[in-house]
């Protein structure tokens, strides 16, 4: 039996060509051609005026915040399930997380619960596409103008995703991306911010080269900025698969229609939900096991691995990590945010590489069957008739 991994890109030709070209070719004069052609068509397959290449979502996600003027004494809602790159920029700008809770069907961050999480401290939220998922855009946006916070998308997960027809990470003041290898589209490392304010465009590019001003000459720096810039290496490979971004996403939308059919027969299992208003892009086919089961991820996960297949937990809720626990709030947390804590014990994130075959997602289905029925039934408590 094959060893089946969670995730992996889908590479041809053309990147391989496009970056060889880069790696001839991409020197003085051209050093900007390959970012210049990936950022240009970025933008215009997400209708926004502006993109900008990065080294990574997080620093896309830093940069957001900086370019946002979000620093000491401000609080900036974070959903409380996601991967800690979407809080950890928070405080690299000195402000403070605070953790909301997501809706139970779509994972993302719950409207209500942004608008409970406001206090006259809160600047901004950063609203996370889970797993390919969106929230409620329409409501989250409203209690946002209503309170008038700045908006951050954190669309790493979700290229490709749709909202009522319009593509996830365009909505927010910024929106940020992440190409790290095991996501939709990969440049290996790498990340894209985009944004239609024109204050937030230049003063990224600033940040972004040590404070800069773009096309700087004499190296004068007007502040202490960072050093994010992605080579024209990463840019050339990432174009390659810009352009071929419908085929990607298609391919992962067709893994996903493999797994709803090897589970339908699969019970107390439900896969990703996807709202009528909503493409979603499944970067993770996720599998929620219902609690009665009494099979919390961790054991799923070992179960599966005797099995030579790879899975991930469901993110734990951050406020729960040994990263944010210290900083008091544990009661606080579970009783603020019951979804995010009723949820994420049960879940699992199944293989979702783009090497998968129909064969490899029944192997899955009837493992994951197979840990169901062999897993003892709990007995009765004492005292039970
Ligand atoms: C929701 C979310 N935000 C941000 C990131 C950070 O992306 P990167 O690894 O490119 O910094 C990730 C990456 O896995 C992510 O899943």
């Amino acid at each position: 039996m094959e060893w089946i991994p969670i995730a992996g890109p889908w590479v041809t030709e053309k990147e391989i060509q496009y970056t060889a070209d880069a790696a001839a070719n991409g020197w003085y004069a051209n050093a900007n051609v390959y970012p210049a052609r990936f950022e240009k068509l970025f933008a215009d397959y997400h209708g926004v005026a502006h993109a900008v290449s990065l080294p990574s979502c997080t620093s896309a996600l830093h940069l957001a915040l900086a370019a946002l003027d979000i620093g000491p004494g401000d609080e900036v809602v974070v959903p409380d399930a996601t991967w800690i790159a979407s809080s950890a920029p928070v405080d690299y700008v000195g402000a403070t997380p605070v953790f909301a809770d997501i809706d139970p069907l779509s994972w993302c961050l719950d409207a209500a619960a942004l608008e409970r999480s406001i206090t006259p401290r809160s600047k901004a939220v950063i609203v996370v596409d889970l797993y390919g998922n969106m929230p409620d855009m329409d409501a989250i946006l409203g209690v946002a103008q209503r309170h008038g916070l700045a908006v951050v998308e954190d669309a790493a997960e979700a290229i490709g995703s749709e909202f009522r027809g319009r593509r996830a990470g365009s909505f927010g003041d910024a929106g940020t991306f992440s190409f790290h290898g095991s996501k939709t589209l990969t440049t290996g490392e790498g990340g894209m911010l985009v944004t239609n304010r024109r204050d937030v465009y230049e003063r990224v590019l600033r940040l972004r080269d040590h404070g800069r001003q773009p096309g700087d000459r004499l190296f004068v720096n007007h502040e202490i900025g960072f050093k994010y810039k992605m080579s024209a290496l990463q840019a050339a490979f990432g174009l390659a698969q810009l352009e071929r971004i419908e085929e990607l996403v298609a391919r992962k939308r067709e893994i996903f229609g493999w797994y709803a059919r090897s589970f339908a027969g699969v019970n107390g299992v439900t896969l990703n939900h996807e709202a009528t208003h909503i493409k979603n892009t499944y970067w993770m086919v996720t599998a929620l096991f219902n609690p009665s089961l009494g099979l919390r991820k961790e054991e799923v996960i070992d179960a599966l691995r005797e099995r030579k297949i790879d899975s991930r937990p469901f993110f734990y809720p951050l406020s729960s990590l040994p990263a944010y626990r210290d900083r008091g709030g544990g009661e606080r947390w579970t009783q603020q945010n019951p979804v995010a804590y009723a949820v994420t014990p049960w879940g699992v994130n199944l293989p979702s590489g783009f090497n998968l075959t129909p064969s490899d997602v029944q192997r899955v289905a009837a493992a994951v069957n197979d840990i169901i029925e062999s897993h003892p039934v709990r007995s009765p408590p004492v005292g039970s008739s």
